[in-house]
């Protein structure tokens, strides 16, 4: 599907969906080349060259995919006045994540207190946060909700055959997240191009059943057969980003810089040159992060808008290609000051610790009134004190709107 929002809704004013947050998180624990050449037969000349990436971040036992998601998502909120209540849809883009349900966004979504938003994971591999980001600005331009939280965020290192050279020197953990808020000005996500063709299933993937374990496959480890992969996304980088462009009305010269995923730089070398753009306007942060899969853009999100590399009124491109096979782009137009002029008040800021505080509590008094309950109900239920102890924590529960 391609689409573009120039045509008011339902013969309304336009509604646009502008991104007004961003933020990421990624593990303290780095792995680099050099550590990589003590397990693996691989050089890290072999892999600067072949991919760019210089040192990757790795999960530790404690930190997860929710757990990394909920920082980014933190950081995001903590650059606008919102309160986590005021959000209406938490989507998390993510291939790992923490559960197969519950949802990785409702552990977040949980964890923030925004306790009005709908919340579920979406799975398009390293395309998904690009995928996530038009499903959040079409409901958002539907007039259907007025405030969604995006999060790309994932655990590859949990993924990954460390036996296999091929795969685990390109992949790292991190986390991703973006504010998308409806508005009447003109600007936001203008286009999107989102595309996939499944018959590249066997180039790309983690088998989920043993059916699919065949040859040097492993079960729930990642496959790829990299030169194939390679060549798909040199080619649809540059069909969708040239296609989104012409949906949104611009054209390629007004874009200010496309922020790809973060895959190879090998890759984004190839694009650029095949779509004529100077290299500078690609923005690469991998030699830091490897592929992060669906967090590399809004990580190299995050890092464009501190770094300066993005001011108001500016288009730019999200391009994301991976499993699926699927591929999609998006364009933006930037519509927030830079982050020196963006403060978010006092009160909003209490506002919200006390919001991840009451999640917190709120989350262990749960847990531990069902254990009481359990624990009380072993015993016979009609024995007096026993019985309004029971009936004292079945009532007590925690307002769910504040
Ligand atoms: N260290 C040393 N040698 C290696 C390594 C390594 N880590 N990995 C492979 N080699 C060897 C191979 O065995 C091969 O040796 P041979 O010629 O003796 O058989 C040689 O290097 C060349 O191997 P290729 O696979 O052809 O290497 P290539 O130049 O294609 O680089 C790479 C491999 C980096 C994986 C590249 O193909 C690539 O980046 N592909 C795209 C990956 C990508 O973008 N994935 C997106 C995934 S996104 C998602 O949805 C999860």
């Amino acid at each position: 599907m391609a689409n573009n929002i120039s045509s008011p809704q339902n013969g309304n004013a336009p509604i646009y969906a502008n991104i007004i947050g961003w933020g990421m998180a990624v593990p303290e624990t780095r792995l680099t080349n050099e550590d990589l050449e003590a397990i693996l037969d691989t050089s890290d000349e072999w892999i600067r060259s072949r991919t760019g990436i210089h040192e990757r971040r790795i999960a530790s036992e404690k930190e997860t995919t929710a757990s990394l998601g909920l920082k980014a998502a933190q950081q995001a909120l903590s650059v606008t006045n919102l309160v986590p209540s005021t959000l209406d849809m938490v989507i998390v883009a993510t291939c790992t994540p923490d559960y197969r349900f519950p949802s990785t966004a409702s552990l977040i979504q949980n964890s923030l207190g925004a306790s009005q938003a709908g919340a579920f994971d979406l799975s398009a591999a390293c395309s998904g946060f690009v995928y996530a980001i038009q499903m959040a600005a079409q409901a958002i331009r539907s007039g259907s909700i007025k405030t969604a939280l995006v999060i790309g965020s994932e655990t590859m290192s949990r993924v990954l055959d460390w036996q296999d050279r091929g795969t685990s020197i390109l992949f790292g953990d991190g986390a991703g997240a973006v504010i998308l808020q409806a508005s009447e000005e003109v600007g936001g996500v203008l286009s999107a191009v989102l595309r996939s063709d499944g018959a590249g299933a066997d180039l790309l993937g983690i088998p989920a059943i043993p059916n699919y374990v065949t040859g040097d496959r492993k079960l729930n480890k990642m496959y790829m057969i990299g030169r194939d992969v390679f060549k798909f996304a040199t080619r649809v980088i540059h069909e969708s980003v040239i296609e989104s462009v012409e949906a949104a009305g611009i054209t390629l010269a007004d874009v200010a810089l496309i922020i790809p995923h973060q895959a190879n730089d090998r890759i984004l070398q190839s694009a650029a040159r095949s779509l004529n753009v100077d290299r500078e306007r690609f923005m690469t942060n991998l030699d830091r992060y490897g592929n992060t899969s669906a967090a590399s853009i809004p990580i190299a999100l995050y890092e464009a808008v501190q770094t300066g590399r993005i001011k108001e009124g500016d288009y730019i491109v999200f391009v994301g290609f991976g499993g699926g096979l699927s591929w999609g782009a998006i364009v933006i137009q930037w519509r927030v000051p830079r982050p020196a002029e963006v403060h978010s008040s006092r009160i909003a800021k209490q506002r919200r610790q006390f919001s991840y505080l009451r999640a917190r509590v709120r989350g262990r008094w749960k847990y531990w009134r069902r254990r009481l309950r359990m624990l009380v109900n072993r015993v016979r239920p009609n024995y007096g004190r026993i019985y309004r102890l029971r009936s004292k924590i079945d009532e007590y529960d925690f307002e769910d709107d504040e």
